[in-house]
């Protein structure tokens, strides 16, 4: 099948090198030549476990290209794969520009049939403004040529994207049209043999499903953090408590872990955008807005629990922190919770000393020019000279760590853990004193 990928970002490139990798024959296209040159020389732009040996593989094998030139590439496939960014407005809602752009691309150029398959995360009735931007150019150009738009949400976790993709839980595919819907059957058969995954609906469905998804995972996680810090007001231990509810399969184990709140490109995002849209059908969506906010005031957990310990001064405290990427296995840094924690240190005066194993030259980028901000190259580094030790992101590298160093290095043996990494008694046999997320007695305890 010949496949055309619009955007090389995350889900683009993605999409592209998995479908490649089963044997179609795709071509990428991006408006950034930087980022396509970088690609045609075999670097690749974003840290995803996986992901450059299969482009490098399926380049070499002639499968996979790269190009900026938009005339060639809706040419090039049958299917028209829209994966360009949605990033929020002001006010939160999903920015279209760039998906509509693609779509009149798509009308300018074409001169056979073609599917056009949303696979960016767009709000409920873009496949109805992507319809609508092809056909008006295909009616400035006179044309009366046939083509179907499909929504095809994609469900892919950073750091586990190849997998997600190789292996998925579902596909869905949100079409009126049976020819699109042969055709999505087709390219999606490699990854859909053994059982069927496919899970075909109309095309508002399919938009909302994605939303829906990634919001009611985050409402999990916000639930979760509201339970931990009442353990921490009654004086339980979450940890038990997501035990005792998780063995329950109707809630399940998966993603209840409280910690320092979610971050990353999707749950952020997603939530704000499906609160907009329901505002803009005059529907107040009283749970959505609940779920970000707690969200917020759980990423300012960490930096009240180092600031209640100094009693309110830090300034001139260095704090080291362990952990800047939203999560472990990627270099994103895209509203992470370290964020928040960073800010609100070197707003009351303190300095940071930051390691993480993958987002060094992200942090470089986003804060270099920032007072009070020291990157390490180890995470033992982080700790010399500093007054206490902070962790933001569960690396597998943090779970096991010399505690009698840290004791030793710190000049305050304290420790601040965003993700419930360790057990109390662990530390306090090397003189450490552990706080966690919703573990027990703490500062807030009441009666
Ligand atoms: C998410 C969805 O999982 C994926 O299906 C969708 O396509 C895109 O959004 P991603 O953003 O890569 O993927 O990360 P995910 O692993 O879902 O984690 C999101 C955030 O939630 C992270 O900050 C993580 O630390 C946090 N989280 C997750 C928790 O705090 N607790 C949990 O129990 C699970």
């Amino acid at each position: 099948m010949k496949i055309t990928i619009f955007g090389t970002g995350y889900v683009g490139l993605v999409t592209g090198a998995c479908l490649a990798d089963v044997g179609h024959d795709v071509v990428c296209m991006d408006v950034d030549q930087a980022k396509i040159d970088k690609l045609i020389g075999g670097q690749i732009p974003i840290y995803e476990p996986g992901l450059e040996p299969i482009v490098k593989h399926n380049a070499e094998a002639g499968r996979l290209s790269f190009t900026t030139d938009t005339e060639a590439a809706v040419a090039h496939g049958e299917l028209q794969f829209i994966a360009v960014g949605t990033p929020p407005d002001e006010d939160g809602s999903a920015d279209l520009q760039y998906v509509l752009a693609v779509a009149r691309a798509i009308g300018q150029h074409m001169d056979g049939y073609k599917v056009v398959v949303d696979k960016s995360t767009v709000p409920v009735g873009t496949g109805d403004k992507v319809r609508d931007a092809v056909r008006a150019e295909l009616d400035r150009r006179g044309l009366e040529l046939d083509f179907d738009v499909v929504s095809n949400p994609e469900f892919l976790k950073e750091g586990a994207a190849i997998n997600d993709f190789m292996k998925p839980d579902r596909i869905v595919v949100g079409t009126d049209s049976d020819r699109a819907r042969e055709l999505l059957r087709e390219t999606y058969y490699p990854f859909n043999r053994n059982h069927d995954r496919m899970i075909f609906m109309d095309i508002r469905s399919a938009e909302l499903t994605k939303y829906a998804a990634n919001a009611m995972l985050a409402t999990k996680i916000s639930f979760m953090n509201e339970i931990a810090n009442l353990s921490e007001r009654l004086g339980a231990d979450v940890e038990a408590v997501r035990r005792g509810i998780g063995s329950d399969p109707r809630i399940g184990y998966h993603f209840i872990y409280p910690g320092c709140g979610y971050g990353g490109s999707c749950f952020p995002k997603d939530v704000q955008a499906l609160a907009r849209t329901a505002a803009g059908c005059d529907y107040e969506a009283r749970l959505l807005n609940a779920v970000e906010s707690v969200n917020l005031s759980q990423k300012y957990v960490l930096f009240d629990k180092v600031s209640h310990y100094f009693q309110g001064q830090l300034d001139g405290k260095v704090i080291a922190v362990w952990g800047l990427s939203f999560k472990p296995n990627t270099d994103d840094m895209r509203e992470a919770p370290s964020r928040a924690l960073m800010e609100a240190l070197w707003k009351a005066g303190a300095k940071v000393q930051a390691f993480d194993p993958e987002a060094m030259s992200e942090t470089q980028r986003i804060y270099g020019d920032q007072d009070g901000l020291t990157l390490c190259g180890t995470k033992e580094q982080a700790l010399k000279g500093a007054d206490a030790l902070v962790i933001c992101t569960e690396w597998k590298e943090f779970r096991s760590p010399d505690f009698a160093s840290i004791a030793a290095t710190l000049s305050e043996p304290v420790v601040f853990d965003g993700r419930n990494l360790y057990e109390a008694d662990m530390l306090s046999r090397h003189g450490l004193i552990y706080y966690a997320i919703g573990r027990g007695r703490n500062q807030f305890q009441v009666g």
